[in-house]
């Protein structure tokens, strides 16, 4: 488990501060993969660089899996419920326990596929034969065996992500911080380095904290995520429960970015004629959740209430294995059947926005 509470870290450059991260307090389950969130200069970097004190943060505890329990107070560091100055040492074994990959790979440009997976076990104490098996079992792990001779230079993007994956996991840590690894991909290989983690987080048991400006990567491999905004944790939950009811503004924004029904905004803002409506038409967002069931929610309303509904966009994607989305559409009839119906779907759970009236 890691454990974060009242963490902060303030920069002072030239005379101004920026306070970069403000007392969050976050707990990650192990074997979770674990989303952060948040536009440019949020902190997300800065708290993820203060969870293997990269960065030392300025106040907080935190503990990372079997590390014992941190203390940070003005910038010092303690080891231990009986906070002893945190020895060179433990700093060290903490580390080897979490692995790290960056947006631009960060990998040696002079050195083989082989050497840079085998860079960080160099002063571990293992043998030459020992280091040669733990570096081919991880390029069997990243797919990479058949370019353990080849540089950087010589690698594609994704490629060269599978290696810094490779040297993350060389010293078999049991939390992998993942900072915009896929922001420098195309689509193709940004989907196979997230079923690469997907996989290796079922495989391994890895607990992976991924840091992330786009929704699309939360949706694809979180379980739990947080919001940052301004330094702070503004939201936090499962994947599912934030994608179904966004609650601050900026998390609506990111929820909005990533679903396909809010292209409706566009065609309204161009007026396009998907979306006129004549007299009497309505023109609604219905958005469905687990607790809602799409199509049956169709048929009741042209059915019961004899309101014509006719759709204009629809999308409903799984979210752990609950569907999720809704749909845009002119709805037909006469004044009191419409609102009879609206009334039935907001009380079976489908969030209603009216967006045209005739
Ligand atoms: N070493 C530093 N010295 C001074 N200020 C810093 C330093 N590192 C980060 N900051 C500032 O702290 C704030 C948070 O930066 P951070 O890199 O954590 O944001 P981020 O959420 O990772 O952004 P991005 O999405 O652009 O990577 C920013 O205002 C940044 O300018
Ligand atoms: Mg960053």
């Amino acid at each position: 488990m890691i454990e974060i509470k009242h963490l902060s870290k303030t920069f002072s450059l030239k005379g101004r501060t920026v306070d970069a991260v403000r007392d969050v307090s976050l707990t990650v389950q192990d074997g979770d993969i674990y989303g952060v969130i948040g536009y440019s200069g949020a902190g997300k970097s800065t708290l993820v660089r203060c969870l293997n004190l990269l960065e030392t943060p300025d106040s907080g505890t935190l503990t990372v899996n079997d590390s014992g329990l941190i203390t940070v107070e003005n910038g010092k560091i303690y080891h231990g419920e009986n906070k002893q100055p945190m020895k060179e040492k433990q700093l060290n074994a903490m580390r080897r326990h979490i692995g790290m990959i960056f947006q631009h790979f960060n990998l040696l440009d002079r050195s083989t596929v082989f050497e840079n997976v085998a860079y960080p076990l160099k002063y571990s104490g293992m043998s030459r034969a020992e280091i040669s098996a733990r570096v081919m079992e991880m390029l069997q792990l990243v797919d990479l065996t058949e370019k353990r001779d080849a540089y950087p230079s010589q690698l594609s993007g994704g490629q060269k992500q599978r290696v810094a994956i490779a040297r993350a996991l060389a010293s078999h840590p049991k939390v992998l911080l993942s900072d915009e690894a896929t922001s420098a991909l195309d689509p193709d290989a940004t989907e196979s380095i997230l079923a690469l983690l997907r996989s290796l987080n079922e495989k391994l048991g890895l607990t992976i904290i991924m840091i992330t400006h786009e929704m699309a990567v939360i949706k694809s491999i979180c379980r739990h995520v947080a919001v940052m905004e301004d330094g702070r944790v503004v939201e936090e939950g499962s994947v599912y429960d934030i994608f179904a009811h966004p609650k601050q503004n900026i998390t609506k924004h990111f929820v909005a970015s990533a679903s396909a029904l809010n292209r409706v905004d566009k065609l309204l803002r161009d007026d396009s004629p998907l979306v006129r409506v004549n007299e009497g038409e309505l023109l609604v967002r219905l958005l469905f959740s687990r607790d809602s069931v799409g199509d049956s929610v169709i048929s009741r309303i042209s059915r019961d209430f004899g309101v014509s509904i006719s759709i204009v966009l629809a999308s409903v994607e799984v979210l752990e294995g609950a569907p999720l989305g809704g749909m845009v559409a002119v709805l037909k009839g006469d004044e009191e059947s419409v609102k009879s119906a609206l009334d039935w779907l907001n009380k079976h759970h489908v969030e209603v926005e009216v967006l045209r009236r005739g």
